[in-house]
Protein backbone atom coordinates (compact mmCIF):
# COMPACT_ATOMS: atom_id res chain seq x y z
CA UNK A 1 0.00 0.00 0.00
CA UNK A 2 1.60 3.39 -1.19
CA UNK A 3 1.63 6.90 1.58
CA UNK A 4 2.57 8.87 -0.89
CA UNK A 5 0.38 10.58 -3.92
CA UNK A 6 1.96 12.10 -7.00
CA UNK A 7 2.35 15.55 -6.80
CA UNK A 8 -0.05 17.83 -7.88
CA UNK A 9 1.79 19.13 -10.87
CA UNK A 10 3.04 15.66 -11.95
CA UNK A 11 3.67 16.02 -15.67
CA UNK A 12 1.76 12.97 -17.59
CA UNK A 13 2.13 12.32 -20.90
CA UNK A 14 3.76 10.77 -23.91
CA UNK A 15 6.42 11.12 -26.31
CA UNK A 16 7.12 11.27 -29.90
CA UNK A 17 10.09 12.43 -32.32
CA UNK A 18 9.57 14.47 -35.55
CA UNK A 19 10.90 11.24 -37.87
CA UNK A 20 9.09 8.75 -36.55
CA UNK A 21 5.95 9.94 -36.72
CA UNK A 22 5.52 13.26 -39.13
CA UNK A 23 6.01 12.02 -42.20
CA UNK A 24 5.54 14.67 -44.96
CA UNK A 25 9.65 14.24 -45.31
CA UNK A 26 9.65 16.98 -48.28
CA UNK A 27 7.14 19.02 -47.84
CA UNK A 28 7.34 23.18 -47.06
CA UNK A 29 11.15 23.52 -47.88
CA UNK A 30 12.61 20.60 -45.72
CA UNK A 31 15.63 19.41 -46.06
CA UNK A 32 17.02 15.53 -45.36
CA UNK A 33 17.72 14.17 -42.08
CA UNK A 34 20.14 11.04 -42.53
CA UNK A 35 17.50 9.48 -40.28
CA UNK A 36 14.81 9.70 -43.19
CA UNK A 37 17.29 7.39 -45.22
CA UNK A 38 16.39 4.75 -42.97
CA UNK A 39 15.33 1.91 -44.53
CA UNK A 40 12.63 -0.65 -43.29
CA UNK A 41 14.00 -3.90 -41.67
CA UNK A 42 17.50 -3.50 -42.19
CA UNK A 43 18.01 0.12 -41.38
CA UNK A 44 20.25 0.39 -43.79
CA UNK A 45 21.66 3.92 -45.81
CA UNK A 46 21.49 2.80 -49.06
CA UNK A 47 25.15 3.80 -51.12
CA UNK A 48 23.59 6.33 -53.44
CA UNK A 49 22.25 8.99 -51.16
CA UNK A 50 19.00 9.48 -53.51
CA UNK A 51 16.40 9.14 -51.76
CA UNK A 52 13.58 10.64 -54.33
CA UNK A 53 14.50 8.15 -57.37
CA UNK A 54 15.20 4.96 -55.31
CA UNK A 55 12.75 1.95 -55.31
CA UNK A 56 12.78 1.46 -51.94
CA UNK A 57 10.39 2.48 -49.07
CA UNK A 58 11.87 4.60 -46.25
CA UNK A 59 9.16 4.75 -43.47
CA UNK A 60 10.12 8.10 -42.36
CA UNK A 61 8.73 9.37 -45.92
CA UNK A 62 5.04 8.88 -44.58
CA UNK A 63 5.90 7.77 -40.63
CA UNK A 64 2.05 8.24 -38.90
CA UNK A 65 1.30 11.19 -41.02
CA UNK A 66 1.25 13.54 -37.79
CA UNK A 67 2.12 16.26 -40.04
CA UNK A 68 -1.55 16.66 -41.19
CA UNK A 69 -3.01 14.75 -38.17
CA UNK A 70 -1.33 16.48 -35.60
CA UNK A 71 -4.68 18.34 -34.70
CA UNK A 72 -6.29 14.91 -34.69
CA UNK A 73 -3.29 13.67 -32.46
CA UNK A 74 -3.13 16.16 -30.32
CA UNK A 75 -7.02 16.14 -29.29
CA UNK A 76 -6.52 12.33 -28.43
CA UNK A 77 -3.48 12.99 -26.21
CA UNK A 78 -6.24 16.11 -24.32
CA UNK A 79 -8.91 13.24 -24.55
CA UNK A 80 -6.47 11.32 -22.23
CA UNK A 81 -5.47 13.96 -20.23
CA UNK A 82 -2.37 15.02 -21.02
CA UNK A 83 0.14 17.32 -18.94
CA UNK A 84 3.07 17.11 -21.40
CA UNK A 85 3.80 16.58 -24.89
CA UNK A 86 7.58 15.31 -25.78
CA UNK A 87 7.90 15.68 -29.13
CA UNK A 88 10.96 16.95 -31.27
CA UNK A 89 11.57 19.37 -33.73
CA UNK A 90 12.94 18.64 -36.69
CA UNK A 91 16.07 20.89 -37.30
CA UNK A 92 15.95 20.60 -41.03
CA UNK A 93 12.21 21.95 -41.03
CA UNK A 94 14.03 24.76 -39.37
CA UNK A 95 17.56 24.49 -41.29
CA UNK A 96 16.98 22.56 -44.64
CA UNK A 97 20.45 22.23 -44.69
CA UNK A 98 21.57 22.57 -41.20
CA UNK A 99 22.98 25.71 -41.32
CA UNK A 100 21.23 28.26 -43.54
CA UNK A 101 21.41 31.34 -43.27
CA UNK A 102 18.13 32.33 -42.58
CA UNK A 103 15.33 29.47 -41.22
CA UNK A 104 12.53 28.20 -43.04
CA UNK A 105 9.63 30.17 -42.23
CA UNK A 106 7.60 27.43 -42.76
CA UNK A 107 9.10 24.52 -40.60
CA UNK A 108 8.94 27.81 -38.20
CA UNK A 109 5.03 28.06 -38.83
CA UNK A 110 4.44 24.39 -38.34
CA UNK A 111 5.43 24.42 -34.67
CA UNK A 112 3.81 27.28 -33.47
CA UNK A 113 0.67 25.30 -34.90
CA UNK A 114 1.41 22.44 -32.74
CA UNK A 115 2.42 24.54 -29.95
CA UNK A 116 -0.62 26.53 -30.28
CA UNK A 117 -3.14 23.13 -30.08
CA UNK A 118 -1.08 21.93 -27.29
CA UNK A 119 -2.01 25.17 -25.29
CA UNK A 120 -5.68 25.05 -26.46
CA UNK A 121 -5.62 21.74 -24.03
CA UNK A 122 -3.44 23.43 -21.39
CA UNK A 123 -0.84 20.50 -22.36
CA UNK A 124 2.84 21.30 -21.81
CA UNK A 125 4.68 21.16 -24.43
CA UNK A 126 8.58 19.42 -23.55
CA UNK A 127 10.59 19.82 -26.83
CA UNK A 128 13.75 17.71 -27.62
CA UNK A 129 15.97 19.79 -29.99
CA UNK A 130 18.19 16.74 -31.73
CA UNK A 131 16.15 13.39 -31.72
CA UNK A 132 18.62 11.48 -33.99
CA UNK A 133 17.95 13.29 -37.07
CA UNK A 134 21.45 14.85 -37.86
CA UNK A 135 20.94 17.06 -41.13
CA UNK A 136 22.06 15.03 -44.38
CA UNK A 137 23.52 18.04 -46.08
CA UNK A 138 26.11 18.52 -42.72
CA UNK A 139 26.62 14.71 -42.62
CA UNK A 140 28.10 14.78 -46.16
CA UNK A 141 29.64 17.71 -45.72
CA UNK A 142 31.26 17.74 -42.54
CA UNK A 143 31.19 14.16 -41.35
CA UNK A 144 28.35 15.52 -38.71
CA UNK A 145 29.22 15.33 -35.61
CA UNK A 146 32.69 14.27 -35.95
CA UNK A 147 33.24 17.65 -36.79
CA UNK A 148 33.51 21.25 -34.82
CA UNK A 149 32.06 23.04 -37.52
CA UNK A 150 28.54 21.09 -36.26
CA UNK A 151 28.46 22.67 -32.79
CA UNK A 152 27.98 26.49 -34.12
CA UNK A 153 25.26 25.13 -36.49
CA UNK A 154 23.48 23.08 -33.73
CA UNK A 155 23.53 26.11 -31.49
CA UNK A 156 22.54 28.72 -33.79
CA UNK A 157 19.55 26.50 -34.72
CA UNK A 158 18.98 26.38 -30.98
CA UNK A 159 19.08 29.88 -30.61
CA UNK A 160 16.23 30.66 -33.29
CA UNK A 161 14.09 28.16 -31.84
CA UNK A 162 14.07 29.27 -28.79
CA UNK A 163 13.60 32.86 -29.19
CA UNK A 164 10.71 31.10 -31.30
CA UNK A 165 9.02 30.03 -29.21
CA UNK A 166 9.53 31.44 -26.00
CA UNK A 167 6.43 32.54 -25.04
CA UNK A 168 5.08 28.83 -25.93
CA UNK A 169 7.85 25.85 -24.62
CA UNK A 170 9.21 25.95 -21.07
CA UNK A 171 10.77 22.66 -20.95
CA UNK A 172 13.63 21.43 -23.57
CA UNK A 173 16.01 18.14 -24.02
CA UNK A 174 18.93 19.23 -25.66
CA UNK A 175 19.85 15.58 -27.24
CA UNK A 176 17.74 12.25 -27.00
CA UNK A 177 19.82 9.23 -25.66
CA UNK A 178 23.03 10.87 -25.94
CA UNK A 179 24.80 8.06 -24.79
CA UNK A 180 23.20 5.65 -26.99
CA UNK A 181 26.24 7.67 -29.39
CA UNK A 182 28.84 4.86 -27.53
CA UNK A 183 27.34 2.17 -29.07
CA UNK A 184 26.36 0.94 -32.83
CA UNK A 185 23.77 3.35 -33.43
CA UNK A 186 26.06 6.28 -33.01
CA UNK A 187 27.21 6.41 -36.34
CA UNK A 188 24.02 7.02 -37.90
CA UNK A 189 23.01 9.43 -35.02
CA UNK A 190 26.16 11.45 -35.17
CA UNK A 191 26.45 11.70 -38.80
CA UNK A 192 29.17 10.76 -39.16
CA UNK A 193 29.54 7.84 -41.75
CA UNK A 194 28.49 9.03 -44.80
CA UNK A 195 30.99 11.56 -46.64
CA UNK A 196 32.84 8.35 -46.92
CA UNK A 197 30.27 6.10 -48.94
CA UNK A 198 30.35 3.71 -46.61
CA UNK A 199 27.24 1.87 -45.58
CA UNK A 200 25.63 2.57 -42.47
CA UNK A 201 25.47 -1.42 -41.64
CA UNK A 202 29.08 -2.12 -42.10
CA UNK A 203 30.50 -0.24 -39.19
CA UNK A 204 27.58 0.51 -37.20
CA UNK A 205 26.44 -3.12 -36.79
CA UNK A 206 29.88 -4.32 -35.79
CA UNK A 207 30.17 -5.24 -32.56
CA UNK A 208 32.27 -2.64 -30.00
CA UNK A 209 35.03 -5.37 -29.90
CA UNK A 210 35.82 -5.42 -33.57
CA UNK A 211 35.98 -1.81 -34.27
CA UNK A 212 39.35 -0.05 -34.37
CA UNK A 213 40.86 2.63 -31.56
CA UNK A 214 40.69 5.02 -34.63
CA UNK A 215 36.89 4.50 -35.21
CA UNK A 216 36.28 4.67 -31.44
CA UNK A 217 37.95 7.58 -31.06
CA UNK A 218 35.82 9.56 -33.42
CA UNK A 219 32.66 8.03 -31.57
CA UNK A 220 33.81 9.63 -28.32
CA UNK A 221 34.82 12.81 -30.42
CA UNK A 222 31.43 13.47 -32.09
CA UNK A 223 29.89 13.21 -28.87
CA UNK A 224 32.30 15.18 -27.79
CA UNK A 225 31.26 17.78 -29.49
CA UNK A 226 27.59 17.09 -28.86
CA UNK A 227 28.58 17.70 -24.94
CA UNK A 228 30.16 20.95 -25.90
CA UNK A 229 27.09 22.19 -27.97
CA UNK A 230 24.41 20.77 -25.28
CA UNK A 231 26.30 23.12 -22.71
CA UNK A 232 25.78 26.16 -25.26
CA UNK A 233 23.13 25.58 -25.73
CA UNK A 234 21.88 25.47 -21.88
CA UNK A 235 23.43 28.61 -22.06
CA UNK A 236 22.01 30.62 -24.68
CA UNK A 237 18.54 28.96 -23.61
CA UNK A 238 19.35 30.55 -19.78
CA UNK A 239 20.24 34.13 -21.47
CA UNK A 240 17.18 34.14 -24.06
CA UNK A 241 14.96 32.84 -21.24
CA UNK A 242 15.66 32.33 -17.47
CA UNK A 243 12.54 30.56 -16.74
CA UNK A 244 13.27 27.98 -19.40
CA UNK A 245 14.30 24.19 -17.77
CA UNK A 246 16.82 22.59 -20.24
CA UNK A 247 17.73 19.60 -19.77
CA UNK A 248 19.19 16.70 -21.65
CA UNK A 249 18.57 12.69 -21.88
CA UNK A 250 20.57 9.42 -21.30
CA UNK A 251 19.02 5.54 -22.28
CA UNK A 252 18.97 4.86 -18.67
CA UNK A 253 19.01 1.00 -18.68
CA UNK A 254 20.04 -0.93 -15.57
CA UNK A 255 22.94 -3.48 -15.21
CA UNK A 256 22.65 -6.24 -12.52
CA UNK A 257 25.07 -8.82 -12.00
CA UNK A 258 23.73 -12.11 -12.77
CA UNK A 259 24.96 -13.59 -9.40
CA UNK A 260 27.08 -12.53 -6.20
CA UNK A 261 29.97 -13.81 -7.68
CA UNK A 262 31.92 -10.59 -7.41
CA UNK A 263 33.30 -10.19 -11.29
CA UNK A 264 29.72 -10.03 -11.82
CA UNK A 265 29.07 -7.65 -9.64
CA UNK A 266 32.31 -5.38 -11.16
CA UNK A 267 30.81 -6.11 -14.44
CA UNK A 268 27.87 -5.12 -13.57
CA UNK A 269 29.02 -1.83 -11.79
CA UNK A 270 31.62 -1.08 -14.91
CA UNK A 271 28.47 -1.38 -17.41
CA UNK A 272 26.80 1.48 -16.03
CA UNK A 273 29.41 3.89 -16.71
CA UNK A 274 28.35 4.06 -20.20
CA UNK A 275 25.44 6.06 -18.60
CA UNK A 276 27.75 7.50 -15.78
CA UNK A 277 29.90 8.83 -18.48
CA UNK A 278 27.28 11.20 -19.99
CA UNK A 279 25.64 11.88 -17.02
CA UNK A 280 28.96 13.12 -14.99
CA UNK A 281 29.50 15.44 -17.97
CA UNK A 282 26.29 17.02 -18.24
CA UNK A 283 25.37 16.94 -14.69
CA UNK A 284 28.81 17.87 -12.93
CA UNK A 285 30.21 20.14 -16.44
CA UNK A 286 33.40 17.79 -16.43
CA UNK A 287 34.92 13.91 -17.51
CA UNK A 288 34.85 12.39 -14.16
CA UNK A 289 36.91 9.45 -13.23
CA UNK A 290 33.96 7.21 -14.71
CA UNK A 291 34.08 8.85 -18.08
CA UNK A 292 37.80 8.38 -18.12
CA UNK A 293 37.55 4.96 -16.68
CA UNK A 294 35.13 4.07 -19.42
CA UNK A 295 36.54 5.56 -22.33
CA UNK A 296 40.26 3.90 -20.96
CA UNK A 297 38.45 0.97 -21.21
CA UNK A 298 37.21 1.60 -24.66
CA UNK A 299 40.93 2.06 -25.49
CA UNK A 300 40.25 5.60 -26.47
CA UNK A 301 42.65 8.08 -24.83
CA UNK A 302 41.09 11.00 -23.70
CA UNK A 303 43.83 13.09 -25.25
CA UNK A 304 42.77 11.94 -28.42
CA UNK A 305 39.31 13.81 -28.17
CA UNK A 306 40.84 17.09 -28.32
CA UNK A 307 39.23 18.61 -25.12
CA UNK A 308 40.47 22.62 -25.04
CA UNK A 309 40.52 24.60 -22.24
CA UNK A 310 37.51 26.53 -23.70
CA UNK A 311 35.48 23.70 -23.88
CA UNK A 312 36.15 22.70 -19.96
CA UNK A 313 34.63 26.22 -19.27
CA UNK A 314 31.92 25.44 -21.87
CA UNK A 315 31.12 22.21 -19.91
CA UNK A 316 31.42 23.51 -16.52
CA UNK A 317 28.80 26.63 -17.60
CA UNK A 318 26.03 24.73 -19.22
CA UNK A 319 25.38 22.03 -16.87
CA UNK A 320 21.91 20.55 -17.39
CA UNK A 321 18.86 22.08 -15.15
CA UNK A 322 17.16 18.27 -15.09
CA UNK A 323 18.18 14.79 -16.28
CA UNK A 324 15.78 12.94 -18.40
CA UNK A 325 16.16 9.27 -19.42
CA UNK A 326 14.48 6.33 -21.09
CA UNK A 327 13.40 3.37 -19.43
CA UNK A 328 12.67 -0.21 -20.87
CA UNK A 329 14.63 -3.30 -19.86
CA UNK A 330 17.34 -4.05 -17.48
CA UNK A 331 20.18 -6.97 -18.55
CA UNK A 332 22.50 -9.08 -16.22
CA UNK A 333 25.95 -9.07 -16.39
CA UNK A 334 28.18 -12.97 -16.22
CA UNK A 335 31.68 -13.08 -16.67
CA UNK A 336 31.88 -16.05 -14.92
CA UNK A 337 29.61 -18.69 -17.24
CA UNK A 338 28.01 -18.84 -20.65
CA UNK A 339 24.17 -17.21 -20.66
CA UNK A 340 21.99 -16.62 -23.02
CA UNK A 341 22.01 -12.93 -24.29
CA UNK A 342 19.16 -10.40 -24.20
CA UNK A 343 17.70 -7.97 -26.67
CA UNK A 344 17.63 -4.45 -26.60
CA UNK A 345 18.56 -1.14 -28.28
CA UNK A 346 21.80 -1.49 -26.25
CA UNK A 347 23.76 -4.54 -25.45
CA UNK A 348 22.23 -5.57 -22.49
CA UNK A 349 24.35 -8.84 -21.82
CA UNK A 350 22.55 -11.70 -20.20
CA UNK A 351 19.14 -12.44 -19.96
CA UNK A 352 17.51 -12.52 -16.41
CA UNK A 353 15.31 -15.44 -15.67
CA UNK A 354 13.09 -13.86 -13.27
CA UNK A 355 11.28 -11.08 -15.95
CA UNK A 356 9.27 -11.57 -19.33
CA UNK A 357 9.39 -10.91 -22.41
CA UNK A 358 8.27 -8.74 -24.99
CA UNK A 359 7.65 -9.82 -28.88
CA UNK A 360 10.90 -8.06 -29.44
CA UNK A 361 13.20 -10.11 -26.51
CA UNK A 362 13.21 -6.96 -24.19
CA UNK A 363 12.62 -8.12 -20.34
CA UNK A 364 9.86 -6.38 -18.62
CA UNK A 365 11.33 -5.01 -15.45
CA UNK A 366 9.27 -2.80 -13.57
CA UNK A 367 11.13 -2.65 -10.54
CA UNK A 368 14.17 -1.65 -12.36
CA UNK A 369 12.59 1.42 -13.01
CA UNK A 370 12.51 2.19 -9.41
CA UNK A 371 16.12 0.89 -8.92
CA UNK A 372 17.00 3.50 -11.79
CA UNK A 373 15.32 6.33 -10.49
CA UNK A 374 17.28 5.61 -7.45
CA UNK A 375 20.47 5.84 -8.90
CA UNK A 376 20.02 8.74 -11.10
CA UNK A 377 18.59 10.75 -8.35
CA UNK A 378 20.89 9.42 -5.51
CA UNK A 379 24.04 10.41 -7.73
CA UNK A 380 23.03 13.80 -9.41
CA UNK A 381 20.77 15.60 -6.97
CA UNK A 382 18.33 17.05 -10.17
CA UNK A 383 15.30 16.53 -10.60
CA UNK A 384 14.48 13.67 -13.37
CA UNK A 385 12.31 12.96 -15.77
CA UNK A 386 10.97 9.89 -17.34
CA UNK A 387 11.00 10.68 -21.09
CA UNK A 388 10.41 7.20 -22.43
CA UNK A 389 9.11 3.87 -21.14
CA UNK A 390 6.63 1.66 -22.80
CA UNK A 391 5.89 -1.37 -24.86
CA UNK A 392 6.20 -2.39 -28.20
CA UNK A 393 4.08 -5.31 -28.89
CA UNK A 394 2.06 -6.79 -31.75
CA UNK A 395 -1.98 -5.28 -31.78
CA UNK A 396 -4.51 -6.87 -33.43
CA UNK A 397 -7.67 -4.95 -34.36
CA UNK A 398 -10.70 -7.34 -33.11
CA UNK A 399 -13.76 -8.39 -34.69
CA UNK A 400 -15.67 -5.87 -32.74
CA UNK A 401 -12.91 -2.93 -34.23
CA UNK A 402 -11.27 -2.32 -31.37
CA UNK A 403 -7.78 -3.34 -29.71
CA UNK A 404 -7.62 -5.52 -26.70
CA UNK A 405 -4.42 -4.73 -25.46
CA UNK A 406 -4.01 -6.21 -21.68
CA UNK A 407 -0.75 -7.10 -21.25
CA UNK A 408 0.40 -2.97 -22.03
CA UNK A 409 -1.96 -2.41 -19.37
CA UNK A 410 -0.51 -4.76 -17.49
CA UNK A 411 3.11 -3.33 -18.32
CA UNK A 412 1.88 0.30 -17.56
CA UNK A 413 -0.03 -0.60 -14.10
CA UNK A 414 3.77 -1.63 -13.06
CA UNK A 415 5.72 0.90 -14.05
CA UNK A 416 3.45 3.12 -12.95
CA UNK A 417 3.74 1.84 -9.09
CA UNK A 418 7.24 1.51 -9.49
CA UNK A 419 7.34 5.20 -10.03
CA UNK A 420 5.40 5.75 -6.78
CA UNK A 421 7.55 3.79 -4.84
CA UNK A 422 10.80 5.79 -5.98
CA UNK A 423 8.35 9.06 -5.30
CA UNK A 424 8.38 7.48 -1.53
CA UNK A 425 11.62 6.38 -1.64
CA UNK A 426 12.44 10.35 -1.93
CA UNK A 427 13.22 10.91 -5.69
CA UNK A 428 12.27 14.19 -7.19
CA UNK A 429 10.49 13.17 -10.17
CA UNK A 430 9.10 15.93 -12.17
CA UNK A 431 6.92 13.68 -15.05
CA UNK A 432 6.28 10.77 -17.38
CA UNK A 433 5.75 10.36 -20.80
CA UNK A 434 5.00 6.91 -22.33
CA UNK A 435 7.14 6.38 -25.42
CA UNK A 436 4.77 6.35 -28.36
CA UNK A 437 1.50 7.22 -27.24
CA UNK A 438 0.50 7.25 -30.70
CA UNK A 439 1.63 4.14 -32.94
CA UNK A 440 4.56 5.30 -34.84
CA UNK A 441 7.81 3.94 -36.78
CA UNK A 442 10.56 2.01 -35.01
CA UNK A 443 13.56 3.27 -34.55
CA UNK A 444 15.95 0.11 -34.26
CA UNK A 445 13.77 -1.82 -37.03
CA UNK A 446 11.56 0.52 -39.22
CA UNK A 447 8.54 -1.25 -38.04
CA UNK A 448 4.95 -0.17 -37.82
CA UNK A 449 3.95 -3.81 -36.45
CA UNK A 450 6.30 -2.93 -33.24
CA UNK A 451 3.71 -0.49 -31.71
CA UNK A 452 3.87 1.28 -28.59
CA UNK A 453 0.56 3.48 -28.93
CA UNK A 454 -2.52 3.98 -26.94
CA UNK A 455 -3.70 4.72 -30.19
CA UNK A 456 -3.83 2.31 -32.83
CA UNK A 457 -2.83 3.70 -36.11
CA UNK A 458 -3.87 1.66 -39.38
CA UNK A 459 -0.69 1.63 -41.35
CA UNK A 460 1.48 -1.19 -41.93
CA UNK A 461 5.24 -1.81 -42.47
CA UNK A 462 5.15 -1.28 -46.39
CA UNK A 463 3.73 1.90 -45.68
CA UNK A 464 -0.17 0.39 -46.57
CA UNK A 465 -2.94 1.55 -44.85
CA UNK A 466 -5.78 4.66 -44.44
CA UNK A 467 -3.85 6.15 -40.85
CA UNK A 468 -6.88 5.61 -39.32
CA UNK A 469 -6.47 6.38 -35.33
CA UNK A 470 -8.15 3.79 -32.96
CA UNK A 471 -8.36 3.90 -28.98
CA UNK A 472 -7.04 0.89 -27.87
CA UNK A 473 -8.31 -0.47 -24.16
CA UNK A 474 -4.92 0.58 -22.87
CA UNK A 475 -6.16 3.84 -24.13
CA UNK A 476 -8.57 4.12 -21.44
CA UNK A 477 -6.55 3.07 -18.92
CA UNK A 478 -4.26 5.34 -19.06
CA UNK A 479 -6.64 8.49 -18.84
CA UNK A 480 -7.78 6.85 -15.74
CA UNK A 481 -4.73 6.92 -14.48
CA UNK A 482 -4.41 10.72 -15.15
CA UNK A 483 -7.31 11.68 -14.14
CA UNK A 484 -6.79 10.16 -10.61
CA UNK A 485 -3.34 11.11 -11.13
CA UNK A 486 -1.78 7.55 -10.43
CA UNK A 487 -3.89 7.12 -7.14
CA UNK A 488 -5.79 4.22 -8.92
CA UNK A 489 -2.50 2.20 -9.21
CA UNK A 490 -1.79 0.41 -5.95
C1 LIG B 1 14.51 4.93 -27.74
C2 LIG B 1 14.44 6.02 -28.76
O1 LIG B 1 15.76 4.36 -27.81
O2 LIG B 1 13.70 3.82 -27.88
C3 LIG B 1 13.17 6.04 -29.59
O3 LIG B 1 14.64 7.28 -28.19
C4 LIG B 1 12.77 4.62 -29.92
O4 LIG B 1 13.38 6.84 -30.71
C5 LIG B 1 12.50 3.88 -28.61
O5 LIG B 1 11.71 4.53 -30.79
C6 LIG B 1 11.98 2.47 -28.78
O6 LIG B 1 12.84 1.76 -29.60
P1 LIG B 1 12.31 1.00 -30.89
O7 LIG B 1 13.52 0.58 -31.57
O8 LIG B 1 11.48 -0.11 -30.37
O9 LIG B 1 11.52 2.00 -31.66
Amino acid sequence: MHKIQFPENFLWGGATSAYQCEGAWKEDGKGFAVTDLLTAGSREIPREFTPVEKDCYYPAATAIDHYHHYKEDIALFAEMGFKVYRMSISWVRIFPNGDDEVPNPAGLAFYHKIFQECKKYDIEPLVTISHHDVPLALALKQDGWLSRKTIPAFVTYCKTIFKEYQDEVKYWITFNEINMMTNYFGDIYTGGILSNGTRYLDIAHASEESLSADKMTKRFTALHHQFIASALAVQVGHDINPDFQIGSMVAGDAHYPYSCNPVNVIEAQQSMNRLWYCGDVMVRGEYSYASRHYLKGKGVDIEALGITEEDKCILKKGTIDFLAFSYYTSGCHAVDEHHETTAGNFSLGVANPYLKKSDWGWVFDPQGLRWMLNELYGRYHIPVFIAENGLGAIDEVSEDGKVHDPYRIQYLNEHVSAMRDALEDGVDLLGYTWWGPIDLVSASTGEMKKRYGFIYVDMDDQGKGSLKRIRKDSFYHYQKIIQTNGSCIE
